[in-house]
């Protein structure tokens, strides 16, 4: 058994953050998105594992991988998830494999799926209920077979919309390679998998246990956050002055928090500051950023961003690597904002 991360993608949903970085490598509860795909691969005991990657992805992807022992396929064009699949079809030679969506997080990780991969099925779905299928893949089912699969349908026949974690036979090669793009020119997993179900084969579906996180859109992040962040095991590494830390804190190694407040579950990253500040539920705080004199909450501050004397509680926010936000000391009293392509402030 084999396994494929997905990290070739453009991340449109998500810029500005994704102009300049990947959507995996963006990082949730302290650690980017792709490697919790990793783990819960090795964990399922898939050590083989090949991640596909674009000329703009690759360097970041590498770089977050470092000492992962992984395969780099490159795909020239996100072309779609069937083309991302063809692409790694010499890595994958003739082998089952596991195809992981890079950006998408389980929080029970991928065994269910792996064992309902037995002889005579050809693919394992992964299936989650949602409140509103349309925006998903949506599968049909009898009993535990899937009959048909449609992708944002109008009117769906069922709530059950397909995650991002598939298992295959190597016959879904065969298919992928008659396949014809879609509508919006891609080829698609879903349209491969058809073509399973259309010459006959078993495909099969599981319900996902726990939550499930397609990390898509800002709110997704901060979702994905949140999550992750509940089930953090408090571990104080850095330096605590002067500070009171309240329920699940982790403060890494190198990290100083000096006259603060903590409320958890928080993450305070590798030498980054906390002083005369407020870090509150579900933040995340990432290596070298620095929290000073201001309150933060339900948040992601990514690398060495910065949070300076700012007098409102900044709250569902994002900043991504070296961003900055402070307070402008004296007149004319007004907002001074330097903001890349398609960023978004919201001002109180
Ligand atoms: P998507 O979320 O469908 O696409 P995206 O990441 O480019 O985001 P957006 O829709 O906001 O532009 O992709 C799911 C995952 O699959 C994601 O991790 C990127 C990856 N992917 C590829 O590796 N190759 C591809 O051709 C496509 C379409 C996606």
């Amino acid at each position: 058994m084999k396994g494929l991360i997905l990290a070739a993608g453009r991340g449109t949903r998500l810029r500005p953050l994704t102009h300049t970085r990947p959507k995996p490598v963006i990082r949730v509860a302290g650690r980017p998105i792709i490697h919790y795909a990793v783990e819960n691969l090795k964990e399922a005991g898939v050590a083989e594992i090949g991640v596909v990657v674009s000329p703009e992805t690759e360097k970041d992807i590498r770089e977050a991988l470092l000492g992962y022992p992984v395969r780099y396929i490159l795909q020239e064009e996100p072309q779609g998830l069937a083309h991302a699949v063809a692409v790694a079809g010499e890595f994958l030679r003739g082998s089952p494999f596991v195809l992981y969506l890079g950006d998408n997080l389980f929080q029970r990780g991928i065994r269910p799926y792996l064992e309902a991969f037995r002889e005579g099925v050809s693919a394992v779905l992964a299936l989650v209920r949602v409140e509103n299928p349309r925006q998903f893949g949506v599968a049909v089912l009898e009993g535990e077979r899937i009959v048909r699969l449609l992708e944002k349908p109008k009117d769906p026949p069922s709530d059950l919309a397909v995650a991002g974690v598939y298992v295959f036979t190597p016959e879904v090669l065969e298919v992928i390679q008659d396949l014809k793009p879609s509508a919006r020119g891609e080829y698609e997993i879903t349209d491969a998998i058809q073509g399973l179900i259309d010459r006959g084969r078993r495909v099969v579906g599981v319900e996902v246990e726990g939550w499930w996180k397609d990390t898509g859109r800002p709110q997704d992040l901060l979702d994905a956050n949140r999550l992750l962040l509940e089930e953090l095991a408090p571990r104080v590494e850095g330096e605590v002055e002067e500070s009171a830390l309240t329920g699940r804190v982790v403060v890494e190694k190198g990290a100083r928090v000096v006259r603060s407040t903590v409320i958890g579950p928080a993450f305070i990253g590798e030498g980054a500051v906390v002083e005369e500040a407020y870090v509150g539920p579900f933040t995340s705080v990432g290596p070298g950023a620095r929290v000073v004199r201001s309150e933060v909450e339900y948040s992601i501050l990514e690398d060495h961003a910065l949070l300076e004397n700012v007098g409102l509680r900044l709250q569902e926010s994002l900043l991504g690597v070296g961003a900055e936000v402070k307070s402008r000391n004296g007149l004319p009293r007004a907002h001074r904002l330097i903001l890349g392509d398609l960023s978004q402030v919201e001002l109180a």
